[in-house]
Parts: structure tokens; sequence; C-alpha cells
């Protein structure tokens, strides 16, 4: 059966790992001088319906580093579902390329191009999650703490695509996850359902708040994202507003554990939900977790392509 790459709540703490572990020997070998082009002939496809620089390139380095190639497929071009129907695009590509991912507004439509493409298929961002993102932070984290175990994670902010990813990958692999965020924008309660399942597995324990100040008490990392996904700009004033007081600031950071870490999945909305000290800060992990989208989505690649040698 062919291997997608969905949501991290789809696979298991073990195969989460194997690809974390993958993720850190490619980065070594890329280090050391190259990768071996273990993705010689392979050609993925990137279908992006809304703007990405980190993973349109991420992806796209990703590919020529492993000795395969990467096609853009702008929202212009495809039109998925608009000039052509979602079951006949994902058709047509798999007569063309070993590989697709995807940028889509509502995570339904990754999950209908996973339906009818007979090839893998790289959810690169959708309304409802990001898990090569937090493939990418949970890299970072375990750079920083050499385990995911008792480590505590806090979200400062909207329970959006990127906290979801996040929550699922602390709840699969033993880190605590506490967020922070204000009435109205929590995470889904069928995403906490799901992670606390997976939480009473591993051992992580998820606290959701409304006070920051009581989230950051003891975290080890502190995330934070964009007040306002693409998508939802026409909600960007109220949402300015109702969130105000979820800005990662340095007063914020200095309530955290000294040695925490402060990532962002970027793009910064500097002065909104991050200060220019903390972003450019001692604490900041900011660019070294972008790099790692690249070596966490090797690893994917390779994960979903059978391990292929060239
Ligand atoms: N973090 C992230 O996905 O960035 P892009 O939107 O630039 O791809
Ligand atoms: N939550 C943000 C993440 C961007 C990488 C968005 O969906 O726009």
């Amino acid at each position: 059966m062919k291997k997608d790459f969905i949501a991290i709540s789809d696979h298991s703490p073990e195969e989460l790992q194997d690809i974390l572990n993958l993720a850190v020997s490619l980065k070594k070998e890329w280090k050391l001088g190259g990768n071996a082009p273990i993705l010689k002939d392979k050609v993925l496809a990137m279908i992006f319906q809304k703007p990405s620089l980190r993973t349109r390139v991420s992806f796209d380095m990703a590919m020529r580093h492993l000795g395969g190639d990467a096609l853009y497929l702008s929202p212009a071009e495809i039109g998925l579902g608009k000039r052509e129907s979602i079951a006949d695009v994902a058709r047509v590509l798999s007569g063309y390329v070993e590989v697709i991912m995807a940028r889509v507004f509502e995570h339904e439509h990754i999950l209908e191009l996973a339906k009818w493409a007979d090839i893998p298929v790289i959810n690169g961002l959708s309304d409802y999650n990001h898990p090569c993102q937090g493939m990418a932070d949970t890299l970072t984290i375990l750079e920083e703490f050499g385990t995911m175990k008792d480590v505590n994670v806090t979200f400062i902010g909207d329970g959006n695509n990127v906290a979801v990813s996040m929550l699922f990958s602390c709840a699969k692999l033993g880190a605590n996850f506490t967020i922070a965020s204000p009435g109205g924008y929590d995470l889904p309660e069928n995403v906490l359902a799901d992670a606390r399942k997976f939480a009473e597995k591993s051992g992580s324990k998820i606290n959701t708040l409304r006070d920051v100040h009581e989230a950051v008490n003891e975290a080890d990392v502190l995330y934070t994202d964009t007040w306002t996904s693409m998508g939802q700009e026409e909600e960007a004033q109220i949402r300015e507003k109702v969130f105000q007081t979820y800005q990662v600031n340095a007063s914020l950071v200095a309530e955290a554990n000294k040695h925490a870490i402060v990532m962002h999945c970027l793009p910064a909305h500097r002065g909104q939900e991050i200060t220019d000290e903390v972003a450019d800060g001692p604490h900041s992990r900011l660019f070294p977790q972008a790099h790692n989208r690249m070596h966490a989505q090797k690893a994917i690649l390779v994960h979903v392509l059978g391990d292929q040698k060239g």
C-alpha cells in the first residue's frame, strides 16, 4: 500500500521516531558534504493553493539534494478543484511523477488527493494541520533537549493548524503540551480527545489554559504562530484585538525556565505575536527551526517513497 503523510496523528510513535532518526542522519550526511542520491529519478509535484517560502524551497532543495527533482505548480496553473476536479488532478499526476506535496485551504482536499492518487501524498499545510512543520519542530526540540519525554512545550496563541501538529507530536512522543489561547480560538475538541488518547500511552500531559503567565511557568519551549492564518485575512482586525495579550515578549520569556527556547513556524508578524527582541534574542531558535524543515522533509520523502536506493 502506498504511504501518505497527512497528519502526525496517523503515525505510531515508533514510525515518527524512525522518520526523525532518518532526518538526523540525512542532516549529518548533508553537513559532511552531501547526500547520496537515494531519490534519483524521483520527481515531486508541489501543488500550492497559498503562498509559501519555507515549504516550497525546502521541499525543492530536499529533492535536489537526494538526487531527484521538484515541480512547482502555482494556484493559477492547477486551479485545484476549479479548473479540474481534485480526483482528475490526482490521477493525471500519478502517471507523471512519483510523489505529490500539496498546500491547500480545506483539509478535505488533501484527503481527496490522497484518495485518488496512486502515489504518496504529503500535506504541506491545510486549515487543519501542518505535519511537516510538526516534524521539523520535533527535530528542533530533540536537538536541544535530546528527548521529547517530559519536555514542557507551551504554545501561546491560536489553536490552529501548527498548534494541532505540535500537540500530536508531543502527545505521541511524551512531551507535555500546554496551550494558552483566548476563548473561541481553542484547539478543536476532537483533536484534544485524540491527543489525550495518545498521551495516555506516552505519559504526556496536556493542558488548555487562557492565562499566558500560568502557561509559561516551567516551560522549556515557548511556541507561537500568527494570530491570523492564511485564508482568515478578513478576521485580521478582530483577531489583533482578541490576541493582544498573547504576545511572546521578553517579560513573558523571563517567566519560563531559564534555558527555554522560543519557536515560531514563520512567517512572523513581528510586534504582534512575537517581538523583535525575542525573535532575534538568545532564546530564539526560529532559523534553525526553519532550516530543519528541509532535513525533516528529506526523511518524510524517503519514508513515503519506500527508502528506495538510487
Ligand atoms: N512555516 C511555513 O510553512 O512557511 P511557508 O508558509 O513559508 O511555507
Ligand atoms: N498558521 C499559519 C501557518 C503558516 C505557515 C497559516 O496557516 O497561515
